[in-house]
């Protein structure tokens, strides 16, 4: 026999009882190096939905830090003793401030409690930076006491780590303390107290603004920095573009609240607070508390494509509210004219130079003072983002006409609305064509059965149009918006129609990227996590899979057996990695059932070494959790070949990456 592993294989699957199919071969023709694959091909997008930012990828743990969340003030804070909420702080954009003042009796404390996001995450040995702008507007110096407290023990003493900062003068000043918990909670809470010099409580007056507390360890030790469990996530994803920050967040529910990215930089405490359109949208998951800081603005993230290795692609309003929430409401948007769009055209001109420029240039010289004198190196921006219909249109020419004279080597993308197919989308490629986009972003959450039917999508577009960028997708199964192994498997199918035609599709992104287990308005996601932990989905699995294997040119390949369209079946892609110098198959099994399949290479007289990464979705509903994240992961394995071949049995509902070196002689 030619081949006897795969017979042992398949003699050892029909004694554990499998039920023996077709073997299907997977030819790659190794000689016909086809299209570069993009760089930018997997990548990620991030929204401020779910609690991503604030209270999630942002390590701040302080909500309302700056006292402006509204109507109420004091949202997110318990009050003890006399304080007033002040309007007229030391930070033009965000006024208010608290004046805490003696109680008036010996024995009742003035000060605040911060309950944090779903509670204050500290970890046992860690340190955390509090810090505060305070002044004493009278009389004599004050000690603020700075306490973690477990406000659910049984315990003699609530606080479990304690800091002092004495507070004097007049003038506004920031004082800043480490405090290092001697346990672990998920939620714990921020007392600030205020006492005299002398121990004493409610003898004095103190001010105090933007409250804030941080873990020392951010990701690469920035201040004002991100949760490095979760960026590390991203990084070892390699993403090739980063898609931020949004969504329907930048068009806002209205356009006075939507994303605006000037408001984002500078001092953070200086920096807006907004509303976050994902607040109350939905009625059976609404959070009165969520708002935007903007302590993660445009500078960082940035910074933060700069330093996972992704192309930066920000996204800026077109001049429109969220089309969803305003239903062919024309009002709702800024006029189509050239004049009254010209404020929205200009963020997009300043963004670049922000981005861009030179450090002495007027929004270079903004970067450059925020520690960025070289530039971000931007290639790609995104104006609109699920845009559709005649509202769109009418104003992105605008846009295009005047970013292209300044800015030729930008390229720009073009939303084709929020559906895969249909009148809107037909029309939203149409437009985007005829006005010169280079990349038209498509977005589809689609049950399973989309994505069987699209697992050839791309294999007819126009190759002479824009690119493709499938900016936003998810299958969320048959209605089933929850996480599960079942749904991902069908991400994995389709992604070898995107990597098949790396020659039109520039770029992917999952949707949404975060969501934080208590604070989620909207499922699947790609990372959940709590104030402690988080976990990878299967669909990080997937998604990551690619991105690790993405290669350097796609490989013809074909198969033997094919899948009548819309069934389950085996489903692949080759490309060649011109750094590893390696083979790179993949390969989908959607069925149920294991399906022996043998990678014949083409044009290769001898294989080397076959090292095999599979993710086994055959639990279906299976999925990691906080309390199990490592349930469904990549595993590792190595394969013998035989010749140019390599045979295996690809279990039911299982992707697997073959990485085959060429011989060594
Ligand atoms: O990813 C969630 C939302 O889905 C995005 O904000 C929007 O673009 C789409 O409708």
């Amino acid at each position: 026999m030619k081949r006897p592993f795969l017979m042992m294989l398949l003699w050892m699957a029909g004694t554990i009882g499998m039920t023996a199919a077709q073997e299907n071969v997977i030819t790659v023709q190794t000689a016909r190096k086809g299209a570069p694959i993009s760089a930018t091909m997997y990548g990620i997008f991030y929204e401020d939905i779910n609690f991503a930012a604030d209270g999630g990828m942002y390590a701040e743990m302080v909500k309302n830090r700056s006292f402006e969340y509204t109507p109420d003030a004091l949202m997110g804070w318990n009050t003890l003793g006399r304080l007033e909420v002040r309007n007229d702080g030391p930070f033009a954009r965000n006024p208010k401030y608290v004046r805490l003042s003696a109680s008036g009796h010996v024995e009742q404390l003035t000060g605040l409690e911060n309950e944090g996001f779903f509670g204050i995450g500290v970890k046992e040995g860690e340190d955390y930076r509090f810090s505060v702008w305070a002044r004493i507007p009278e009389g004599k110096p004050q000690v603020l006491k700075v306490q973690l407290v477990n406000p659910s023990t049984m315990e003699e003493h609530q606080q479990f780590a304690e800091a002092r900062i004495k507070v004097e003068g007049s003038e506004w000043k920031q004082y800043e303390t480490v405090i290092r918990s001697p346990r672990t909670l998920g939620k714990a809470r921020l007392r600030v107290l205020l006492y005299d010099e002398n121990g004493r409580t409610g003898t004095g007056v103190c001010d105090v603004e933007h409250v804030s507390l941080f873990p020392v360890k951010t990701w690469k030790g920035h201040r004002n920095g991100l949760r490095s469990d979760i960026v590390q996530a991203l990084y070892d994803m390699r993403p090739g573009v980063f898609r931020f920050p949004g969504g329907c967040i930048v068009e806002g529910a209205t356009l006075d609240t939507r994303y605006d990215w000037k408001k984002t930089l500078g001092p953070v405490e200086n920096r807006p607070t907004n509303i976050n359109r994902w607040r109350d949208c939905f009625p059976q998951r609404c959070f009165p508390d969520y708002f935007q800081s903007y302590g993660m603005g445009f500078y960082e993230l940035f910074q933060l494509s700069e330093e996972i290795g992704a192309e930066p692609l920000p996204v800026l309003n077109v001049g429109m509210a969220c089309q969803y929430q305003n239903w062919e409401q024309e009002g709702a948007h800024v006029p189509a004219n050239a004049a009254a769009l010209d404020p929205y055209i200009q963020d997009c001109l300043d963004l670049i130079e922000f981005a861009n420029g030179p450090a002495d240039s007027q929004w270079g010289k903004v970067r450059a003072e925020m520690g960025h004198p070289e530039p971000f190196h931007l290639k790609y921006i995104a104006v609109g983002n699920e845009q559709w219909g005649r509202f769109y249109f009418d104003r992105l020419k605008f846009f295009v006409e005047k970013i292209r004279a300044a800015y030729p080597e930008i390229k720009i993308v073009g939303s084709s609305g929020p559906g895969p197919d249909g009148k809107d989308f037909e029309d939203g490629w149409k437009a985007m064509t005829d006005l010169g986009a280079d990349l038209v972003d498509e977005h589809f959450y689609r049950p399973i059965q989309w994505f069987l039917d699209n697992v050839n999508r791309y294999d007819n577009y126009d190759r002479k149009g824009p690119k493709v960028f499938a900016g936003e997708y998810a299958c969320h199964d048959n209605g089933r918006k929850w996480n599960h192994a079942g749904a991902s498997i069908y991400e994995a199918a389709f992604m070898t129609n995107l990597e098949r035609n790396a020659d039109i599709v520039e770029m992917a992104t999952y949707a949404p990227l975060l969501a934080h287990v208590e604070g989620w308005q909207w499922r699947p996601d790609m990372i959940w996590y709590d104030n402690l932990r988080m976990f990878k989905t299967s669909s990080y699995h997937v998604q990551a899979m690619y991105a690790c294997n993405r290669g350097t040119h796609v490989l013809p390949c074909s198969q033997s057996e094919v899948a009548p369209k819309g069934k389950d079946g085996v489903f692949s892609s080759a490309v060649w990695d011109e750094q590893a110098k390696e083979y790179v198959v993949k390969v989908v099994n959607t069925t149920a059932d294991p399906q022996p399949v043998c990678l014949r290479l083409e044009g290769c007289k001898k294989l080397g070494a076959v090292h095999t990464i599979t993710l086994d979705c055959s639990t279906f509903e299976g999925e990691n959790t906080l309390d199990n994240p490592n349930l469904i992961e990549p595993r590792h394995n190595f394969l013998a070949s035989e010749g140019n071949e390599v045979a295996d049995i690809v279990g039911g509902k299982q992707f697997v990456i073959y990485r085959i070196g060429k011989a060594s002689k």
